[in-house]
């Protein structure tokens, strides 16, 4: 029975996100380096063994020419990943413009353009036209690569418009859609020009699924409110059909960090660090340089710990890493100079001539480097001004089963919600609060941290990844199975 188990064909889910977990860079006419990056949502589906999951979505790559299309499609394949070339133009407008510069930042409640984005906000039509195009083109790319029984998974805000370009190719298709970003309060969506069109288009998914419950009950109003449809326990109803809305909150592959301590070079890393910062605290921020991760506050709030506790300031120091990210953006360039600065005032004011109290690095870490740096960290500052979940709080914890660190966390990211009784949850626009904190945190008695830190590992190891991946595929294909007992009724 198990022998025939094996020989029976996987399902095969098809992921669609904009970017691929591999990225390309051209070596020549016909050759590509690739660099696969193993992210939260690669690492979830590697564990998920029922399904055989291809991806589809941008190579994050201009290739105008027909050469360089076929031979990094070739060179994909290999890694069981379809790509969608989007050209300049489309990702400057859709990539850049609508995602990045009107849906990121309103989903995390910082408003539509301003000011000097106004520029941007007298472009809008267009951006939307970028974006909707750009999303009938990975339609295009999943619709020649499906076949029948496929699941297709579609991701993040950047494909909102994907569910409908999908149901129209194929009204069988079963399709989800998941969030990775906060929905907002359906006040703030409402804000939107193009509100109604893409709530529209997320309802023709089957099972759409957020983190947490509020982002889902949110999305609901909006569909009410906005649309005037039904809400029920279930999801949202328009004349008979329903789409079901659920909270599936993400987790990590905690093994694959848990795994990763015990290996000699990052053992080696680790008595490093502990060595350069002997006789010292280790305070951790990691983070996308991202003015939702309220780097400037957190710095800030930094700032005013040393200047109200003098005798911590040669005991303590703040490793803050910022990966760059999105640096075509203007609002993301401005924020690297503005870090840069308030960075390099603190450490000029609190500096001596051997040490600065922050180290900040404009560059991501290898795996090992950064499961070291987890290691070794005594209070790690994850204080985003909104965050759909904020995965790093998971990581740290992982990383902490000796330690038994403390970790500070913004009541404004998902993972609140489920590390909120082992973390001090702070208000992160509240830099006296997160200041109290941190002097919480560094003087806070052993058994506290223990007792804290148990709470959330034990969290952080059974809600996993892979459980994650797990619930919304089986979900989705329950959700179906009843839609069709439904219609047969
Ligand atoms: C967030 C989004 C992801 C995105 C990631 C990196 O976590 O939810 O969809 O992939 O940021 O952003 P980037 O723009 O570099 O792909």
């Amino acid at each position: 029975c198990e022998r025939q188990e094996r020989r029976l064909p996987k399902q095969r889910l098809l992921v669609v996100a904009n970017r691929l977990p591999v990225s390309a860079v051209r070596r020549g006419e016909d050759s590509w380096a690739l660099e696969i990056s193993v992210g939260g949502l690669v690492s979830a589906l590697l564990g998920v063994n029922e399904f055989e999951a291809r991806w589809i979505g941008w190579a994050g790559v201009n290739v105008p020419d027909e050469i360089g299309q076929r031979t990094l499609t070739w060179a994909l394949a290999e890694k069981r990943c379809i790509p969608v070339f989007l050209d300049e133009e489309v990702v400057h407008q859709y990539y850049n413009g609508y995602c990045n510069n009107i849906l990121w930042p309103l989903f995390h409640y910082l408003g539509l353009p301003q000011e000097d984005r106004l520029a941007t906000t007298r472009s809008f039509q267009s951006q939307f036209d970028a974006y909707k195009k750009a999303n009938q083109m990975f339609a295009d790319v999943v619709n020649e690569h499906y076949q029948e029984g496929d699941i297709v998974w579609c991701h993040d805000y950047h494909l909102m418009f994907l569910p409908k370009c999908l149901k129209e190719y194929n009204s069988k298709m079963k399709v989800g859609w998941f969030l990775h970003t906060p929905f907002p309060s359906s006040e703030i969506h409402r804000t939107l020009p193009s509100r109604s069109e893409l709530l529209r288009s997320v309802l023709a998914a089957d099972l759409v699924g957020f983190h947490t419950y509020d982002y889902a009950r949110h999305f609901v109003s909006a569909c009410t409110r906005i649309l005037g449809l039904e809400g029920t326990p279930d999801g949202v109803e328009d004349q008979g059909k329903l789409t079901r809305v659920a909270a599936f909150p993400i987790g990590i592959d905690s093994d694959r960090f848990i795994r990763a301590l015990e290996l000699p070079q990052v053992q080696d890393h680790i008595k490093e660090l502990k060595e350069r910062f002997a006789g010292r605290k280790v305070m951790l921020g990691v983070d996308r340089l991202d003015m939702i991760k309220g780097i400037p506050q957190k710095i800030l709030a930094f700032e005013k710990f040393l200047e109200e506790n003098g005798d911590w300031r040669d005991k303590v120091v703040l490793l803050q890493i910022a990966v760059p990210t999105r640096t075509d953006v203007p609002e993301y360039q401005k924020l690297t100079c503005q870090v840069h600065e308030i960075v390099g005032r603190i450490n000029g004011r609190f500096g001596t001539l051997t040490t600065v109290p922050i180290h900040h690095l404009d560059r991501s870490l290898d795996f090992h480097a950064l499961c070291a740096l987890y290691a070794v960290t005594d209070v790690a500052l994850v204080t985003s001004l909104r965050d759909g979940m904020n995965l790093v709080s998971y990581e740290f914890v992982a990383c902490q089963d000796s330690k038994k660190g403390v970790l500070i966390l913004s009541e404004f990211a998902g993972a609140a919600q489920s590390l909120g009784a082992g973390a001090i949850l702070v208000n992160p626009w509240n830099i006296t609060e997160v200041s109290a904190s941190i002097g919480y945190a560094l003087n806070m008695p052993a058994d506290e941290r223990e007792k804290r830190h148990n709470h959330n590992f034990m969290h952080v190891t059974t809600h996993t990844s892979q459980e994650w991946a797990e619930t919304f595929v089986s979900e989705l294909n329950d959700t179906i199975v009843e839609a069709q007992l439904r219609i047969r009724q």
